[in-house]
């Protein structure tokens, strides 16, 4: 089978290449690691990783436990400082401090944990942090509601009340609200770490359907997964790392689900598995 025969894809089919620039020339992409590497001590959690993420497409990064894709993410998101390499945005080299200055160029973050606070509202909770104020600092609840209840409805989530605890919404919502409030702050590289690892097979297609919303927005995304059926779905780009390092990195043309499965197994070690427990049975 060659790569996308016999796979739907969420959202439509493969992008075309990056529109031209103002100047004429190519658009660089809003974040860039260029030959990054990361050590903590004498241990090397990651070695001469680059990786581009334009507007527009879904990079998608899998890997093993420990394969480094954390360490990847908490790079491009300020929590780490290279050891050694590059970060450019917009083509720029960049030094982030630490996560303000990740965030302030546009880089958000959706963790596992998500930072949500299960009791508080969906709206409150869209606006943590970036509260709209009253001059005399009395929160604009009103608005708040309204704004959050649209930027839900824009991304086609459509919350019959957005005074309902967080805690209260499915996994899957609660991820979607965290992509919608990113979005709608401004940011145009989202990062999700492992979206749809403790979900079910509906809710892992809502978080999927709202990858492919956020790309066709201009959106620049980093999904992190174990699943490659996921992956595959909503992927331009695939970068497979081993111990730190990238042993695969190709577009969605250049590699079929079967293969990326089987990479994303181990491929050689897994056949060799396969012979020693299925030896004399
Ligand atoms: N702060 C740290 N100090 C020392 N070692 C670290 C640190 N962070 C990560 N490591 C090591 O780097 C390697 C890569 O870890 P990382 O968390 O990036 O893997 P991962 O691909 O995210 O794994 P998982 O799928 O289990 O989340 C691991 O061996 C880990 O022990
Ligand atoms: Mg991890």
């Amino acid at each position: 089978m060659t790569a996308g025969e016999g796979t739907a894809r969420v959202g439509g089919t493969t992008r075309p290449p990056a529109a031209p620039g103002a100047g004429g020339g190519p658009v660089p992409p809003v974040v860039e690691l260029r030959s990054v590497s990361k050590s903590f001590g004498r241990y090397d959690a990651l070695r001469d990783v680059s990786l581009s993420v334009p507007a527009g497409t879904v990079t998608c990064v899998l890997g093993d436990n420990g394969a480094g894709k954390s360490t990847l993410i908490r790079t491009l998101s300020g929590l780490h400082r290279p050891t050694s390499g590059e970060i450019l945005v917009d083509g720029e080299p960049v030094r982030f401090r630490g996560p303000r200055d990740a965030i302030d160029a546009g880089i958000a973050t959706v963790h596992q944990d998500l930072a949500v606070v299960g009791q508080m509202s969906v709206w409150r909770n869209f606006f943590l942090g970036q509260e709209l104020t009253g001059r005399t600092g009395t929160l604009r609840q009103r608005e708040m509601r309204r704004v959050t209840a649209g930027a839900l409805r824009e991304m086609g989530i459509d919350l019959a009340d957005v005074d309902v605890p967080v805690g209260s919404l499915s996994g899957g919502q609660r991820q979607v609200v965290a992509i919608a409030r990113a979005v709608h702050f401004g940011a145009r590289v989202v990062i999700l770490d492992e979206p749809t690892a403790a979900l079910g097979v509906k809710q892992s297609g809502m978080v999927l359907r709202f990858v492919a919303a956020a790309r066709e927005r201009g959106i620049g995304v980093v999904l992190i997964t174990h699943n490659p059926h996921h992956a595959y779905l909503v992927g331009d780009r695939f970068l497979l790392l081993n111990m730190g390092r990238v042993v695969l990195d190709a577009a969605y043309g250049d590699v079929s689900l079967e293969q990326l499965t089987l990479e994303m197994a181990g491929g050689g070690e897994l056949d060799a598995l396969s012979h020693e427990l299925r030896a004399g049975r």
